[in-house]
């Protein structure tokens, strides 16, 4: 696994720790819909107080396309930051860099912290700019980086400032590249991977890689119904991606040439339209009439899962299994959530899941807390399924390379 400093290789008492976080968390109506990433950054927040670090938090919010917008401010985040490490107050600076941010960081006394506004009002951050991460650079003695999900940006706050000042991942880095690691690396085998999702298109690197990796890759979701017409079965008015039946059956060759057995559904859930309630039935996967649509995994594709879930020892998981955000075209993808979650709690399987949809179906079952982990991440999740170095991992190691052994982990 990759070589990095964590908050136990490194001094911050006293010290100014600039620590980037992943604040961009989802808001409707300005209330907050999802508070995991705050929650899941508060305990590297609170080791750094425990420790007597000045502790300046940095973070994107939305795409503001590098000029202030008030829509994109992260003041709002303030008293849920405050709130998630305990009631503790956390200062503001309506800059990330400058003045403003100079006096709010000088006002702060060891154990105390601040959030500086949205990296992204300044066109320096998305650039990579030498420039933007000096001045970032000048707030700060060491550098934390806590943001596994927005690792695979090459920014400046995630990849030039790393350079320049001592580095060290937080808590929550650290605990994403354990658990990410131990899925792909060494796992316990056999190695079963679980992805859904819409498009076999944005996927395409994700399976190859996956095929590569794992013993078993069982499919749903849309994506499956372009599998299941590439094998020149009936999908109807299904969600399918028809130009893309070459390179699905390429995929199948190359998972024949890896010995990675591929689990296509068996049966389905079809319905004439997607709405709430509307009126189904399950049929197999090869007999899917023309005029309905495969909108959700059936019984024996669930029991079929199950029953390989019994067998293996690791799970990875990226994508939900049918139309999951309208009930009852949840049902495929909670029912196979459950027996995750029963298995893992008995300690026979290892199971790690990401991916913004996947984390979303998987907290409307209620069932997040109870995988071995969870990564907060979307993008990067599945950057990191595909193989690909990210940004942010590499700046952390190059760091960590630059430091005489003896004082890295
Ligand atoms: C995310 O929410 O996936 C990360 O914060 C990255 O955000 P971005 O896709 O706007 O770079
Ligand atoms: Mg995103």
């Amino acid at each position: 696994m990759a070589r990095f400093q964590t908050l136990d290789d490194i001094d911050v008492r006293g010290r100014r720790v600039l620590l980037r976080a992943d604040l961009n968390v989802p808001v409707k109506d300005g209330i907050i819909t999802d508070a995991t990433r705050i929650e899941r950054l508060a305990p590297t927040i609170e080791t750094l107080i425990e420790k007597g670090a000045r502790v300046i938090v940095m973070s994107h919010f939305g795409r503001p396309d590098g000029r202030p917008d008030p829509a994109f401010s992260l003041r709002p985040l303030v008293a849920p930051l405050s709130k998630a490490i305990g009631g503790q107050e956390v200062a503001f600076a309506a800059d990330c860099i400058g003045e403003e941010a100079k006096r709010v960081v000088a006002a702060l006394r060891p154990a105390q912290v601040a959030l500086l506004e949205n990296l992204r009002f300044h066109k320096g951050e998305e650039q990579n700019s030498p420039d933007f991460a000096r001045a970032l650079a000048k707030l700060g003695d060491v550098y934390v980086d806590d943001a596994f999900s927005a690792a695979h940006r090459a920014h400046a706050s995630i990849a030039a400032l790393a350079q320049l000042l001592p580095a060290a991942a937080g808590k929550l880095m650290e605990a994403e590249l354990v658990a990410l690691n131990g899925a792909l690396e060494n796992p316990a085998r056999p190695v079963m991977a679980l992805v859904g999702g819409a498009k076999v298109s944005t996927k395409l690197d994700l399976l190859r890689f996956v095929m590569g990796k794992v013993d078993l890759l069982a499919i749903g979701g849309a994506m499956a119904n372009t599998l299941l017409f590439a094998e020149g079965k009936e999908v109807g008015r299904s969600l399918t991606e028809r130009d893309m039946a070459d390179n699905a059956r390429r995929l199948l060759a190359l998972a024949r040439e890896r010995n990675c057995r591929v689990i296509l559904p068996e049966d389905a859930v079809v319905a004439a339209e997607l709405a709430p309630g509307t009126p189904t039935r399950n049929v197999a996967s090869d007999a899917v009439a023309g005029d309905m649509m495969i909108l959700d995994i059936g019984p024996k594709t669930v029991a079929r899962i199950a029953a390989e879930l019994d067998r293996a020892r690791t799970l990875v998981w990226n994508g939900p299994l049918g139309a999951f955000e309208t009930p009852p075209f949840d049902q495929g993808t909670a029912a196979v959530a459950r027996k995750v979650v029963e298995l893992t709690q008995a300690g026979k399987l290892l199971s790690v899941a990401g991916g913004g949809d996947t984390v979303a179906a998987l907290s409307a079952a209620g069932l997040t807390g109870r995988l071995s982990y969870v990564s907060t991440a979307g993008g990067a999740f599945l950057e990191w399924l595909e193989g690909r170095e990210l940004p942010g991992v590499a700046a952390l190691t190059a760091a960590a390379d630059a430091t005489p052994r003896g004082d890295a982990a």
